[in-house]
């Protein structure tokens, strides 16, 4: 990044800071350290998207007492405003994950390797994520329970997305769907470039309609629905910690990395966790469970160090096996095209360099108004079925509409979210810096592909093997290139006709052999340059006992060992067709009740 960047995001964040703190949009202060008990009722692991939840509704109950450990620090004031969100991966709440080498994927990226990124502070992934709020559909978990997860259906799982919900200022949405009275505020963003109008009328062009894909049916097309507030991101802290800082029976201790949970091995009875604060080992017991909210990789992780895991991999790193489990398996996420880029003839679209300008600035700062409300760049989505598709009413391909692409990528933080190297941004984008351009994201729905976390060995501090397999199913390869196909001639529709709107004309690196433009060549660019869109979940499979892949049971405890239960992405047992902060906070409202409910309260 270039001096001038720098110092411009310095005057960013920092009047930020001043007037957020004006409009006084987040009441209650810093998280203060605690005073740390030698033992608790509860100890949950992680205070992402999962964790926050249940830190939150647990201590409702006054007599119980709860300790949240947290990896990461609190977060300030930069990871607030919305349209810098890719910059978010580049900063200290980004674990900084990346894949192995694979034959099947990220083929263009740097190293040959997938980033994978995961959020590390107060509000876990969700302090670095795109903001967009969908739930998936209701096939997913219908799903869910037919697989044997029961009172896991649609109609079980609903009340406790409404539950979450503060959707006070949406307009565009199916009231019947949605809550007024949660923690998490939900808003459309403060800004709507004219590509919005466009793109949805080149979706009734396809058949689809303009829907509210939280309401009766996802497929269709619709403006962004984000968690934030005033303009503001809100994370899973913003929403379910602050409000409860000054409950006495919650201990939150950030910069405290769990290193085990500790299980004894005759009673199998999870009895409290170890973990690092200040360089120094603690060990907090808890009388009632340990809840694992660490994420999708970190959970299966922690697992895997604490004695339950698969036998041949415990055996050969020499811990003692206390659960044989399939921890680690069954990884499942979102990947995503997201480097097409449609130039135009006019600028109706967003750009880091198009949002220089102090009106834009002082109508955020002091409005939370304007492009800086914009999630990540992305404005609207449409949910749709390629001809690939098998399954009724049941996208395979979600598009979402940027209101800028990888040539408006100033600040490069874009580029290094995705991993895009600097020869290729050099040869594909540079030639076009100043050329206003919007790009569609096509994203897979339902992978086939299924990847793993592996465990390298018996240290604490060192990183999983990360092995996602993206693509290693040629399937999800050929229903990508229709999804973007279908991009493609939504560009070319007469709707985008009057920005004279063209696709980039230089072929991916790695691609150029094969017809521009044909199949082959989709195919091609897929496995270079497609990268996730951090939705990994599924690596503590939910399922009965009698399922032989599953990890934790439907009430989310793991089997075999008491006390312990995952609250977090990991327990999917399939990744819905939809972004998954909110089906996550879901699972952590869900949990909740089913924690309340055994320990006899409510
Ligand atoms: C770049 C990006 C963009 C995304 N965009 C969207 C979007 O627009 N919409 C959407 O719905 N979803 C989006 N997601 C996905 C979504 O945010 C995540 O699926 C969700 O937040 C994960 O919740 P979780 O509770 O499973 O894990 P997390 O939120 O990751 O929480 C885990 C927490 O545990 C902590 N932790 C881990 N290990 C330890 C340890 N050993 N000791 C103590 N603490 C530990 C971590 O630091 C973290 O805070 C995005 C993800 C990424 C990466
Ligand atoms: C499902 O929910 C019903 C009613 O809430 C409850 O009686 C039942 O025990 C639950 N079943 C399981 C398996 O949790
Ligand atoms: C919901 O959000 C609105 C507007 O943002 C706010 O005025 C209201 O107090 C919130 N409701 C609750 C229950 O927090
Ligand atoms: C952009 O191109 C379209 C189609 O060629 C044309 O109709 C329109 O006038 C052009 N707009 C500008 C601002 O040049």
């Amino acid at each position: 990044m270039c001096l001038r960047t720098l110092l411009w995001l310095a005057v960013l964040t920092s009047a930020s800071a001043q007037v957020t703190n004006l409009r006084s949009i987040f009441r209650d202060g810093t998280i203060p350290d605690p005073a740390l008990q030698p033992e608790y009722d509860f100890v949950v692991v992680g205070a992402g998207s999962g964790g926050s939840v249940v830190a939150n509704r647990l201590t409702e109950n006054p007599r119980w007492s709860v300790l949240l450990l947290e990896a990461g620090n609190d977060e300030i004031f930069l990871t607030d405003v919305p349209l810098i969100a890719s910059l978010q991966s580049i900063t200290g709440y980004n674990w900084g994950y990346k894949s192995v080498r694979m034959k099947t994927a990220c083929l263009g990226l740097v190293e040959g390797r997938c980033n994978m990124p995961r959020g590390k502070g107060l509000g876990g992934t969700s302090i670095i994520n795109f903001l967009l709020y969908t739930r998936g559909t209701k096939k997913d978990f219908d799903e869910w329970e037919k697989l044997g997860n029961p009172n896991w259906s649609y109609d079980d799982v609903l009340p406790y997305f409404i539950k979450s919900e503060n959707c006070t200022k949406c307009n565009e949405i199916d009231e019947r769907y949605h809550g007024k009275n949660g923690y998490l505020n939900v808003e459309h963003p403060g800004y709507e470039s004219p590509l919005v109008k466009q793109f949805i009328k080149a979706g009734e062009d396809l058949g689809y309609k303009n829907v509210d894909p939280s309401g009766r049916t996802a497929l269709g097309f619709s403006k962004v629905l984000a968690t934030m507030r005033d303009g503001t991101r809100c994370s899973a802290s913003k929403a379910f910690l602050k409000p409860i800082t000054s409950r006495p029976n919650l201990h939150v201790s950030i910069r405290s990395r769990v290193t085990k949970i500790l299980i004894d091995p005759n009673t199998k009875q999870a009895v409290g966790v170890e973990f690092y604060k200040n360089r120094r080992k603690h060990v907090v017991r808890a009388t009632k469970e340990v809840v694992l909210a660490a994420g999708a990789i970190n959970s299966p992780h922690l697992l895997m160090l604490s004695g339950v895991g698969p036998e041949d991999v415990l055996t050969k790193v020499r811990i003692p096996v206390i659960q044989n489990l399939k921890v680690g398996y069954n990884l499942q996420d979102h990947m995503a095209m997201s480097t097409l880029a449609f130039l135009l003839n006019e600028s109706v679209t967003v750009s880091d360099r198009s949002v220089q300008n102090p009106v834009d600035i002082f109508n955020y700062l002091l409005n939370g108004r304007g492009p800086y409300t914009i999630p990540g760049g992305a404005e609207a989505l449409g949910f749709v079925q390629t001809k690939l598709s098998k399954v009724e009413d049941y996208p395979d391909v979600e598009l979402v509409l940027g209101a800028g692409a990888l040539n408006g990528d100033v600040f490069g933080s874009l580029r290094s979210l995705l991993g895009i190297p600097q020869g290729l941004f050099d040869r594909v984008y540079r030639p076009f810096m100043q050329v206003p351009a919007f790009s569609i994201a096509v994203v897979l729905m339902r992978p086939k592909s299924r990847g793993r976390v592996v465990l390298k060995d018996g240290n604490p501090f060192h990183w999983p093997v990360l092995v996602p397999n993206y693509f290693e199913k040629e399937e999800d390869v050929k229903v990508m290139v229709e999804g973007i196909k279908m991009a493609i001639s939504i560009s070319q529709s007469e709707h985008f006709k009057k920005y004279n709107a063209t696709p980039n004309p230089i072929p991916f690196p790695g691609c150029e052999n094969t017809p521009f433009n044909s199949d082959k060549y989709w195919s091609c660019a897929v496995r270079q340059v497609a990268t996730t869109l951090g939705h990994q979940v599924g690596t503590c499979k939910m399922g009965p006992n009698t399922d032989p892949d599953s990890v934790v049971d439907p009430e989310l405890k793991v089997h075999g060992i008491r006390g312990l239960r995952v609250v977090d992405g990991s327990v999917m047992p399939n990744v819905v067709a939809g972004h998954t902060n909110a089906v996550i906070m879901m699972i952590g409202e869900k949990a909740s009740d089913m924690i309340k409910k055994e320990w006899g309260c409510k």
